[in-house]
């Protein structure tokens, strides 16, 4: 069982390094945030992710997880360093390295083995475990040799401990052969295909990744709009390509299109790679634009119905980018939510766990519901944002006894058209 550093504790970073204690490695989380170290050391993890909390306690009671803000305690005793730093999208579109350089020349000055395997993770533009290796280089003032390697992460919010254990593929790329096997050795336990190949590959398969998901989902939307057109189910339409293994069923859910953290941003970087290889890739950048377009979708639709929302009452249900998770970066619920005030309704908001952070953002823009049941009182409009089971099991009488004439718009196909119509 080796000796595992991992330097942030963002949802990559806290997630791998519980489920790395859990398969037996001695691991240590290192965060610069004094504030996150110390919630984490007393037992609760700042994010809400289903089974991290159990995972992350029995884990630091059997010795095998550990937090601190000392990036000396954390790195000089590590076999292995892994890097989960964000690596956030800036305004030029580019994934923004200045958080990996730092923490790069940091793990350089504080190495004091030789032979350390520095793993990075977070997701890179092609080149930058090249960059890596030269940071931490520069930094060291002895002989030490270290090697890099590239191993991106394909866990999802919402699912990230079932995904760590249960993945498709665990991906590593490096230019050297010893890392990569010690590297298949540690993660041997998980039971998952591991894919071994150079490190640029490595790090490309991970925007193309998500890029390709993005394109899937903003094929099925962009779909759904001839569908409407043509009196098709897109439902159905998905589900009947879905049966088609060449083409698979997962990421063909109509809906108000994507969001979060990841596929924005990844697909955003795919065309900044593109532009840099002097190959434009125009289809992603139709990917980008179908789903902007997808975002405002209800809002015209509701215009169309209404001519005008000025004083209308709105329930918002959902708030999160998806379901289980507490995260609200990039979710279509914001967007929404301004849009619908801007046209003068008046908006509140229900979701299960994420109104917390909903509230840092939109603060007293809206107002926000303790129960479906509130949010959906008087409301003359209801539009359904994240379909959290919660929302998607809502009795539709519900909306008949609660609502003052009932108009749903269902962003995320919810419910059968055939079990409203039932409805007067
Ligand atoms: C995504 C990838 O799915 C993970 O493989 C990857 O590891 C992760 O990014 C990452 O780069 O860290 P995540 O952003 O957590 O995971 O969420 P997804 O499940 O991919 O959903 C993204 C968005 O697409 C959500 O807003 C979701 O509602 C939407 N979506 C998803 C659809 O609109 N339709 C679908 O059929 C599927």
């Amino acid at each position: 069982m080796k000796k595992i550093a991992i330097a942030g504790t963002g949802y990559v970073g806290l997630v791998t390094g519980v489920c790395l204690a859990d398969i037996g490695h001695d691991v240590i989380c290192v965060d610069r945030d004094q504030h996150k170290v110390s919630t984490l050391n007393n037992g609760y993890p700042p994010i809400y992710e289903p089974g991290l909390n159990e995972l992350m306690l029995k884990n630091m009671e059997e010795g095998r997880l550990r937090f601190t803000t000392s990036p000396s305690v954390g790195f000089e005793d590590a076999e292995v360093i892994m890097i989960t730093i964000g690596t956030p999208q800036n305004e030029h579109g580019t994934l923004d390295l200045q958080y990996i350089e730092q923490i790069s020349k940091e793990i350089g000055r504080s190495l004091k083995r030789n032979n350390v395997i520095i793993v990075t993770k977070s997701t890179v533009p092609v080149g930058t475990n090249a960059k890596v290796k030269s940071w931490i280089q520069s930094e060291i003032q002895t002989s030490l040799k270290f090697q890099v390697v590239a191993n991106p992460e394909f866990i999802s919010q919402g699912s990230a401990i079932y995904d760590t254990f249960h993945g498709d593929r665990i991906i590593i790329g490096s230019d050297s052969k010893e890392a990569l096997n010690l590297l298949e050795e540690l993660y041997q336990p998980f039971g998952i295909p591991i894919f071994k190949t150079d490190m640029n590959s490595a790090e490309l398969i991970k925007v193309a990744s998500n890029s390709f998901l993005a394109l899937k989902i903003s094929y099925v939307n962009a779909l759904a709009s001839i569908c409407e057109q043509m009196g098709a189910n897109i439902e159905d339409v998905s589900f009947g390509m879905g049966m088609d293994s060449r083409i698979g069923s997962a990421f063909l859910k109509a809906g108000l299109g994507f969001g979060g953290s990841c596929l924005p941003k990844d697909t955003h970087a795919l065309v900044q790679m593109g532009n840099d290889a002097g190959e434009a890739f125009n289809l992603i950048k139709e990917v980008i634009e179908v789903n902007k377009r997808q975002e405002l979708k209800l809002v015209e639709k509701a215009l169309n119905r209404f001519h005008s929302l000025h004083g209308k009452k709105v329930a918002l249900l959902g708030l999160s980018f998806k379901p289980n998770t507490d995260d609200i970066r990039e979710a279509v619920s914001i967007k929404l939510a301004r849009h619908l005030v801007h046209e003068g309704a008046t908006v509140i908001a229900y979701d299960p766990v994420s109104i917390p952070n909903a509230k840092k953002v939109l603060g007293e823009l809206i107002s926000y519901a303790e129960t479906v049941e509130q949010a959906l009182m008087n409301a003359d409009l209801t539009f359904i944002v994240t379909e959290w089971d919660e929302i998607k099991n809502v009795p539709l009488n519900l909306f008949h006894e609660l609502m003052k004439d009932p108009v749903i718009f269902d962003g995320r196909n919810c419910f059968q058209l055939e079990s409203i119509k039932k409805f007067p």
